[in-house]
């Protein structure tokens, strides 16, 4: 039975222009882009060449575009980094209960450094409530952090409200956009964004690489020691073939990004159809919310998540759940607790299917046929 992959919000394959670009940056460009000979000058010029990719792709100046290994360490840097080197204008920071756990434990971290945070509380339809935000706010506030898409549901936050609430507000806004870049368009001074997180795996490039964007007068502290790289926010030697890659699978994510919508729709609609023709009872969770295509988090009533994953995986269907399975035990989503409570069966019932490029029409629909039959088995009396 071949293999159906519905778990591109986890990672995704890497594109082949991709890896096509990164040979280079391998096997001929060697050197240390901090070198001042002919070999760094080679590869710095590939870095410089990257970081005008990803600060154009977002409307953002060169030199505020910090390489990082990836996500997590972009939403570290920015919750940790923000709060020490802004410690002396307050103590408080704002985030949400949905964010993904590079942030929450970041929050939490921050916590026990003695800063306070405010974890603002997610309506069912997976938003949180501006009114909340606003009355959060205080003089001490010098961060708030709200997810752009939420990685679970695909659900979007209202970041350009966000960002208008915070405008005459001394907190800087950071929005960990890893689930929205490459499909959402992202400006950061339409949005009004101060710090922004982007990670190349999920958009066809190479894992451990990744962006922080950083306006130009927000002060960051690094949290790492060394050289001068990344304008001493980052310091260790730049992940030259990591940033070539990501480079090229920002350019085609550009390029392609309306044409990768419009597929990832397809793919959504053809997939609930599917299930609705072969009469899977099941919900949407977050229901109708604005959401990215790619994303879609379902809850099968009568069902649990573990004998769901099992049996998915046997069937050669790939899904995913944000309840982390540990020694046969499943701890609830962190994301559907907040949306629906603690003891509501959809956060132990529910399974997240993400779309890409390893997706076609035809393997979406077997994938469908195959999970209803499982659905079927599992809730027969
Ligand atoms: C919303 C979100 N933030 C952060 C991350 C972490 O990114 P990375 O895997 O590049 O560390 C992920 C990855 O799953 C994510 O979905």
């Amino acid at each position: 039975m071949k293999p159906i992959y519905l778990d591109h919000a986890a990672t995704t394959p890497i594109h082949p222009e991709v890896i096509e670009a990164m040979m280079p940056a391998m096997e001929e460009v060697y050197g240390n882009p901090s070198s001042v000979h002919h070999f760094g000058r080679k590869a710095r010029q590939m870095v410089d060449e990257a970081r005008r990719t990803a600060a154009r792709s977002i409307n953002a100046k060169e030199k505020e575009i910090i390489f990082t290994s990836g996500g997590t360490e972009a939403d570290n840097l920015a919750l940790i980094g923000t709060a020490f080197a802004n410690k002396h204008r307050g103590k408080h920071v704002i985030t949400t209960t949905l964010e993904h756990h590079a942030t929450l434990h970041a929050a939490e971290h921050l916590e026990k450094q003695g800063f306070s945070v405010t974890y603002l509380s997610v309506k069912e339809n997976g938003q949180i409530d501006t009114s909340e935000l606003k009355e959060a706010l205080s003089e001490e506030t010098i961060l708030v952090s709200i997810m752009t898409v939420n990685n679970e549901t695909g659900i979007i936050q209202p970041v350009k409200e966000i960002g208008m609430i915070l405008k005459e507000h001394q907190a800087y806004f950071h929005t960990d956009a890893v689930q929205a870049y490459g499909l959402l368009e992202l400006d950061v001074e339409e949005l009004g964004v101060d710090l922004l997180t982007a990670s190349s795996h999920k958009i066809n490039g190479p894992k451990g690489v990744g962006f922080l964007y950083v306006r130009e007068g927000v002060s960051i502290t690094s949290l790492q020691h060394g050289g001068q790289q990344e304008r001493k926010k980052r310091p260790g030697t730049e992940n030259l073939a990591g940033v070539r890659g990501f480079h090229k699978a920002i350019e085609l994510a550009i390029r392609e990004k309306q044409q990768r919508w419009n597929k990832y729709e397809e793919y959504k609609q053809v997939f609930l159809g599917r299930l609705k023709d072969n009469n899977v009872t099941f919900s949407v969770n977050g229901g109708d919310s604005k959401s990215v295509p790619a994303i879609v988090n379902l809850s099968f009533p009568g069902t649990n998540v573990e004998a769901l994953l099992t049996n998915f995986d046997l069937s050669g269907v790939a899904a995913s759940s944000g309840s982390a399975c540990t020694a046969g035990s499943v701890e609830p989503s962190h994301v559907l607790s907040a949306m629906y409570g603690k003891n509501d069966d959809r956060t132990i019932n529910s399974i997240r299917f993400s779309f890409g490029s390893a997706n076609t029409v035809e393997n979406v629909i077997e994938a469908a046929d195959r999970i209803a039959s499982i659905v079927e088995r599992l809730t027969r009396r």
